[in-house]
């Protein structure tokens, strides 16, 4: 999200400098074309590339003609969970080099989402290596997280519900906050490792917020009782909120699973053991497979019949797959040997690469055709008008695993409710 950052920053003011590794991605930003698809993101690029907002690969010049540097970059996870902080690492280092040749006081701040004490005890020790100067004395340290939604990221920053800074000191953290002087948010100055943790709880909470919805989703379908009438007035209570209470095939996306599985190896390695988190993700790893049981106990052996699977994103209005919930779906499918017919409106070249041999359609209709089955995985809005398409099908038998069809005259189950 370091283009979002940079353009809104822009947007608010600001003089920004992107610098990238990749060449390639920096001329694309300054021909104002953005990197990734994020609504309203194109048109700041636009309004503002070449004038406010430049690119370049050189991060001398960058920190040279800056104030503050933020680090923007990825944090996957690395195979045991724990979060892989490689390319946080060469960032820091570069911009430590670029430092020991910069007189004027300069603050590099962590945007990156990265674990409880990062900061402090990983990027500042790396900077002041590789400056050969003082963090506190000759430049600053914060750590200032992004609450940023994948395809809303535009709004969710000009529009914040809180801004974070959590800095190692006093000058640091002024300087940080300055640049959202124009925002009417207030700003909450904390340390590095209370901000780092805020982004943590925050991901967490609502990833269990989620979790405990399709618990109580799959109590309600045993009980014959409709979990979507249940939440609705549980999120009444305006200690709980509305959101993110709907119950379907669990959560996805490049944070929540990758945010809650780091926080529980931090817990893990300092002696802690999170019962609660581990369930979290106990409960989204199983959620998804619900739906092939349904199918299993609805049509018996899938073994060489069409299953339809609507929605390849990990949700709607993004062609992102990352921990999509149709992975481990359409990995049981093939594992009991259906034939899948796949239909996404933005990510079917990117599940190619996981899925290369399934059926990709360029529409519902045609995924439907002939198929014995049809399984709902991502809450695209094209789908709530699907009706007719169902028609096509061998039996029109629809698994929804997010409350979206609202097509008469089909077999109609839903995940849990
Ligand atoms: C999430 C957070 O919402 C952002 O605040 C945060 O900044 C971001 O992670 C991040 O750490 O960078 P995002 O991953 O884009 O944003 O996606 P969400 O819109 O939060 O949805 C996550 C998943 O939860 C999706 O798979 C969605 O389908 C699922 N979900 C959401 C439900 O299953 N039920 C709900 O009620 C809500």
């Amino acid at each position: 999200m370091g283009s979002v950052t940079a353009a809104c920053f822009a947007e608010v003011g600001h003089e920004v400098i992107c610098v990238d590794i990749d060449r390639k991605k920096t001329e694309q930003i300054n021909a104002g074309i953005p990197p990734i698809y994020e609504e309203g993101l194109g048109e700041l690029l636009q309004k503002y590339a070449g004038k406010k907002l430049i690119a370049i690969t050189d991060y001398e010049l960058a920190v040279k003609e800056t104030e503050i540097s933020f680090i923007c970059v990825g944090t996957p996870s690395a195979d045991d969970g724990t979060i892989d902080l490689s390319i946080v690492r060469a960032a820091a280092a570069s911009i430590g080099k670029a430092l020991a040749k910069k007189d004027a006081y300069h603050v590099v701040v962590v945007k990156s989402t990265v674990v409880p004490e990062t900061t402090e005890k990983f990027v500042l020790p790396i900077l002041e290596e590789t400056s050969g100067k003082k963090a506190g004395k000759d430049f600053g340290v914060a750590m200032n997280p992004e609450f940023l939604r994948e395809g809303k990221a535009v709004q969710d920053f000009m529009n914040p519900d809180k801004i974070v800074v959590g800095a190692i000191d006093k000058r640091s953290g002024n300087l940080v906050s300055e640049l959202y002087r124009t925002f009417e948010c207030e700003v909450t100055r904390t340390g590095p490792a209370t901000a780092e943790m805020i982004k943590y709880a925050n991901n967490s909470l609502l990833a269990t917020k989620i979790s405990f919805a399709n618990e109580i989703g799959n109590i309600c379908k045993k009980m014959g009782i409709d979990t979507y009438e249940v939440m609705e007035a549980v999120g009444k209570d305006f200690r709980i909120s509305p959101k993110f209470l709907n119950s379907g095939a669990g959560f996805g996306g490049s944070c929540f699973p990758k945010d809650v599985k780091a926080l529980i190896g931090k817990a893990k390695t300092i002696g802690y053991s999170p019962v609660l988190l581990e369930s979290v993700i106990a409960v989204n790893e199983k959620q998804p497979l619900l739906m092939t049981e349904i199918l299993q106990r609805k049509i018996g052996n899938p073994a060489d019949k069409k299953i339809a699977v609507l929605g390849l994103a990990f949700k709607n209005e993004t062609d992102d797959i990352r921990e999509s919930r149709s992975i481990p779906v359409i990995a049981e499918l093939l594992r009991l040997g259906a034939k899948v017919s796949a239909y996404d409106p933005m990510a079917a070249e990117n599940m190619k690469r996981i899925f290369p041999s399934i059926e990709y359609c360029d529409n519902a209709s045609d995924a439907l055709k002939d198929a014995d089955a049809c399984l709902v995985m991502t809450e695209w809005d094209e789908f709530r008008n699907l009706d007719s398409e169902f028609q096509n099908m061998k039996e029109k038998i629809i698994i929804d695993g997010r409350r979206i069809i609202k097509a008469k005259n089909i077999d109609y189950e839903g995940l849990c409710w």
